[in-house]
This record gives structure tokens, sequence and C-alpha cells, in this order.
């Protein structure tokens, strides 16, 4: 069988238009711009996204969709990088400003790639919080799911502010709110500061502390499936933790105990 590359359209993004801008703290940033018609996505996916370049050639990046599949724009949550390639220059997009969008959704951290199971647990730092933005906001996933425990961890309380205000609008919304309101835990934690919630992921699911604060039951493989997505290191040390327990890691070709995708865009 012969290899061909991609017709050129299937290529090229999509130029599509920023409509909101929000920034965060001094390093974040979410975006909303028009969805191209043809990108269709599953809650958890990513797609490369980026600004042409000064030569004329695009600079791309892979980052999660934070929207919901049903939603009819885009939503990203990104890192401000002074001297970052990319988001040296995203940072200073406004409403009205073009982006360039990829052709094509893919990912890991899709619900289809897990076991049945009863209780959710999405593990975060910092940016690694995008896909779970959009998972938190289908509700295939409280049909599949009787507990969904979002765990996002930062080094200070300002990094929370993004989140926060996500989970906020779910609760309230006259659609959502009664879907989650018994469903979905919120669990914030800090490393660097003083907050409600303190310590590491790692620290806290080792010692149980994060299901005694959510008042649930200790980390069981019979019920709890997991999602990771966040800074290489973590990734690395609770995949040995879970590895230890027994859980198996799942993909596109067998669904396991849980799933990883390190988030993207570091510049
Ligand atoms: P800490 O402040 O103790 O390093 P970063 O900004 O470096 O990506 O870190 C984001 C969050 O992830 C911080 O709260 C950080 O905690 C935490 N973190 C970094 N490395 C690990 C790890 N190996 N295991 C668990 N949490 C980690």
């Amino acid at each position: 069988m012969t290899l061909r590359a991609a017709p050129p359209a299937a290529r090229t993004p999509d130029t599509q238009t920023v409509t909101d801008v929000r920034h965060w703290s001094e390093w974040l940033m979410s975006f909303r711009c028009t969805r191209p018609a043809s990108l269709r996505f599953r809650s958890g996916e990513f797609v490369m996204i980026g600004l042409p370049g000064d030569n004329g050639k695009p600079i791309l990046r892979a980052y999660s969709i934070a929207s919901a599949n049903w939603e009819e724009q885009l939503e990203f949550f990104s890192i401000k990088v002074h001297d970052g390639p990319l988001t040296s220059r995203l940072q200073r997009i406004q409403p009205g400003d073009t982006v360039l969008i990829g052709r094509k959704a893919t990912g890991t951290l899709i619900a289809d790639n897990l076991l049945p199971g009863s209780r959710l647990l999405l593990l975060s730092t910092g940016t690694g919080l995008a896909p779970f933005v959009s998972i938190v906001k289908d509700p295939d996933v409280y049909e599949r799911f009787d507990d969904i425990v979002l765990v996002h961890g930062c080094r200070q309380v300002s990094e929370l502010a993004y989140g926060e205000k996500i989970v906020e609008g779910l609760r309230s919304d006259e659609l959502f709110g009664p879907l989650l309101e018994d469903k979905l835990h919120y669990y914030p934690t800090v490393t660097r500061e003083p907050f409600r919630n303190r310590g590491r992921i790692t620290d806290l699911i080792t010692s149980g502390k994060l299901f005694q604060d959510c008042k649930m039951p200790p980390l069981d493989i019979e019920t709890d499936r997991i999602m990771l997505c966040g800074s290489p290191s973590m990734l690395a040390d609770l995949r040995t933790i879970f590895d230890e327990r027994g859980f198996i890691e799942g993909n596109h070709s067998e669904p396991g105990h849980f799933v990883i995708e390190k988030a993207f865009v570091e510049r």
C-alpha cells in the first residue's frame, strides 16, 4: 500500500474569528472563536491552533478544546509566555482577530477509552484543566458516571480562577445545575500559598485526603476511572501510583482504568 500525504485542504488550518478574550492572571488566558462548520470532536479531544507566522508559515500548537462538543463556539485555555513562539502573540489577540484552527480533533482523554465505572476522577495541573472543562460540560458523562471529581492542582490561588468560574457557571446554569448538583465534586488545590485545600495531587491520592475531604469512599479499582492531564512529572508520578495498584492504561483499541494526556502548550 502506498502512503499518500493528506490532500492540501485537509492539512491547511481553517481561519476563524476570535469572539472573546479573558485574562485570568499574568500567566493564563482563555479565548473563544467561531467554530469551523466541519469540525466535529468528542469532549476531551485536542486540535492544532495557531497564528500566521512572520514568514507566512503558520505557528501551530496542540490545544485541548475547553468548550463542549455541543457549543457553537470553540474555547481554549492557554498560558502566556513572554518569549513563547505562539503564546507571546496569542496573548495579544482581540475579538475580531483571526486564528487558525486545525481541521481534525483527536486525543486519548475520551470516555470511550475507559471501562465502565461509577466514579470518574479528572486529575489536572495548570492548563491541563482544559480538556476536563469540555468533559464536565458533557451530559453524556453524567449518564455514564454517578460521581465526577474534578481536581485542579496549581502553585498559586490566582491560577484557579478560570476553573472556579467554569464550575460556578455550570452550577448556576438552569439546565446543568440540577444535573450535576450531587454529581460534580470540584477540588482545587494549591501547593505554594495558603488555601483551603493544600498539596500535590499525588499526595492527596496516596494519603486518601482527597477522598476524605470529598466525603467519599477511598480509591477503588472496581469503581474508579481516571483521566490525567498536566505536567509531565505529575503524569509520570501518578502513572506509577496507579500502575502499582493494578490500574491499566486505556487507549483507542482497548479501554482501561485510566487515560493520560500531557498538557500541550508550554510556549
Ligand atoms: P509544586 O508546587 O509542589 O511543584 P507546574 O507549574 O510546575 O507545572 O506545577 C503545577 C502544579 O503541579 C503545582 O501545584 C506543582 O506542585 C504540581 N506538581 C508538579 N510536579 C508534580 C508531581 N510530580 N506530582 C504532583 N504534582 C506535581
